[in-house]
């Protein structure tokens, strides 16, 4: 070794130093390239009929709200600059037969809550699910073939299409059809746009694939049936998730069928294809941390092994690095008072 190799006086000959800007607090914030900012968060929020608010096991500081809670819910949400919720039913099992009947119900609950909430809330953004899980016996998207093997496709559509119209009616600003049927986002665009509503917004779960991450929705909203206890799982509908191609063709194939938005779901395990879709696509592209990310976090940190709000803000800034334009997250509302100061 040469003398000038000691440590004391050993010297790089460097033309760039990236340390530099990370060496004091202002300069890393002026080297910051990515900020979640509380007009990216989207809140999912579970409606439930009627009582008390109830809390979801798996899904610490989520609870099902009846409609003047969720009422009540949305005012804080909209206070803190939220701009938009989106909704989910968890209907009464008394409710749910095969065919998701109760959808079709000009008065169910979820239109009952849209109305409520367009009219308290006027300024937040209210989004709909368009699918029929909430409303069948089996937990399906879809209306299933008469041996229960399959899950129809153009059948469903027509009642997706019902459900939309319904919910437009009612005054929703974005329906999002979160079945995963061939053609829906059309179906769905030529249905509100004869019918006037041609300001109704489209966001499609465009790549949303199959995944385990969705167990503590499914006890959330009691559609946990089709997860796992009857031989037809969802991966007949729902995308691979060793698919990349096929996420970025189905998301372009939902533009190209008027979308308003794209959505990639899950979001943290699949940020490769929230980057290729936000290059790909020309209108903006949701990401939706789903209930299993968020139970996932809250579990690590309960045991001590994971910091929670560290845990928890990185990964919506990883989501938002990734190229996501808007978040759904069950996080939206602490996180949105967090950054309100
Ligand atoms: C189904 C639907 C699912 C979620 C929202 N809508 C899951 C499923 O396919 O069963 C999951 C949301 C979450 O896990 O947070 N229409």
């Amino acid at each position: 070794m040469k003398s000038s190799h000691k440590t004391e006086d050993f010297k790089l000959d460097l033309p760039r130093r990236p340390r530099r800007l990370r060496r004091t607090d202002s300069l890393r914030r002026m080297a910051q390239e990515t900020f979640v900012r509380v007009e990216d968060l989207i809140a999912p929020l579970i409606v439930k009929e009627s009582g008390e608010k109830e809390p979801v096991g798996s899904m610490p500081g989520l609870y099902r709200l009846s409609i003047e809670d969720l009422v009540r819910e949305c005012c804080e949400l909209a206070e803190l600059g939220v701009p938009a919720v989106a909704i989910f039913p968890n209907m009464d099992a008394s409710l749910k037969d095969a065919l998701g009947s109760e959808a079709g119900n000009p008065d169910t609950l979820t239109l009952r809550a849209v109305r409520a909430l367009k009219k308290e809330v006027p300024q937040l953004s209210v989004i709909t699910d368009v699918a029929l899980d909430p409303y069948t016996s089996h937990g399906h998207d879809g209306v299933l073939n008469e041996d229960g093997s399959y899950v129809m496709n153009d059948e469903t559509v027509a009642r997706l299409c019902q459900m939309a119209l319904l919910q437009a009616e009612a005054g929703v600003d974005i329906v999002a059809p979160s079945d995963m049927m061939d053609g829906r986002v059309g179906a769905i665009r030529s249905a509100l746009d004869e019918a006037g509503h041609i300001d109704t917004a489209i966001m499609a779960y465009s790549a949303k694939f199959a995944s385990a991450y969705y167990g503590p929705y499914r006890e959330a909203v009691g559609s946990a049936s089709a997860a796992g206890t009857t031989l037809l799982g969802k991966e007949t509908y729902q995308m691979n998730p060793a698919n990349r191609r096929e996420a970025i063709m189905d998301a372009l194939m939902d533009q190209d069928e008027g979308a308003d938005f794209v959505m990639v779901k899950p979001a943290g395990a699949y940020l490769d294809i929230i980057r290729e879709l936000r290059d790909a696509a020309e209108v903006p592209v949701a990401a939706y941390q789903v209930s299993g990310e968020y139970a996932q976090i809250h579990a690590a940190a309960k045991l001590g092994w994971l910091d929670y709000e560290k845990t928890r803000d990185e990964s919506l800034l990883a989501i938002k690095r990734a190229g996501a334009d808007v978040i759904l997250s069950y996080f939206a509302k602490e996180v949105a008072a967090k950054l309100n100061g």
